[in-house]
């Protein structure tokens, strides 16, 4: 096949790129405090742990050839059995103070030869393949990919007091989920330039102006946030396995 007949058959427009090998970074080292003070990714979530939910999705995705799970320290010093042996691909990481850290920390874990890498929590349980397959894909044409879902509600921007300073325009707004995939030279440089917690890793790459672009997972991708949402979460899956 000639360069442009490949080219072509890439979609890519005129540039052959190599298919993506792709790193994911997994904080899961947060203290649950809304929770009630709970490892939200060890809870039991339709008969097995919220974590193993969370990764499945990546594991069965041939392109994941690495992930790193950052847990709270103790955690790493002996980490569950079901973690260590659900798949050779795994390994833990020491997790930090703050999001930030945790996830820097898993980066640094990842084999430095993967092209792209993916940053998903571990109280994300819900994610599904179609959703990390479109991100990759899109992270693979250069651009950072985040998943999420465009604004249900009327969104208020108050002050310190809640008085109401404007109301930006719903139909521009979007929630931020993960995962957000990123090519992987990106990530790193956003990640060395990053002071302080950041609620997302996206931010940290627009910051250093980089493109991202926003893959609509639904509101179904929720994250376990308060002791309600286990329940609300077997819920959807209940829904998902009844078709
Ligand atoms: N996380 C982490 N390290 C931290 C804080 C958070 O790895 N120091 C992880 C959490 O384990 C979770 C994800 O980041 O998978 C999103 O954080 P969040 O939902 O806020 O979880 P927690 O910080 O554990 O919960 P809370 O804020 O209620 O304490
Ligand atoms: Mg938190």
């Amino acid at each position: 096949m000639s360069d442009g007949a490949r080219a072509a058959a890439h979609g890519t427009g005129g540039v052959v790129r190599a298919p993506p090998t792709v790193g994911v970074a997994v904080p899961a080292a947060g203290a649950g405090r809304r929770m009630g003070g709970v490892r939200k990714p060890f809870l039991e979530l339709a008969g097995e742990p919220v974590l193993l939910h969370a990764l499945r999705p990546f594991l069965s995705d041939s392109r994941v050839v690495a992930v790193a799970v950052a847990l709270a320290e103790e955690d790493a010093a002996s980490p569950p059995e079901w973690l260590v042996e659900c798949d050779p691909r795994v390994s833990v990481v020491c997790g930090g103070e703050t999001r930030t850290e945790s996830v820097r920390r898993a980066i640094e874990a990842l084999p430095p030869e993967v092209t792209l890498i993916a940053v998903h929590d571990a109280a994300r349980p819900l994610v599904s393949t179609a959703v990390v397959a479109e991100c990759i894909e899109v992270a693979g044409t250069g651009v950072g990919a985040v998943a999420g879902c465009p604004a249900l509600d009327t969104m208020k921007q108050v002050d310190q007091d809640r008085l109401v300073v404007s109301t930006p325009d719903r139909g521009t707004l979007w929630h931020a989920q993960t995962p957000q995939i990123f090519p992987a030279d990106i990530l790193r440089r956003a990640y060395q330039r990053a002071d302080g917690n950041a609620t997302d890793d996206a931010v940290l790459v627009e910051r250093a102006g980089g493109r991202v672009r926003m893959i609509d997972a639904g509101r179904g991708n929720m994250k376990v946030t308060d002791p309600g949402d286990i329940a609300i979460a077997e819920a959807y899956l209940a829904e998902l396995a009844a078709g």
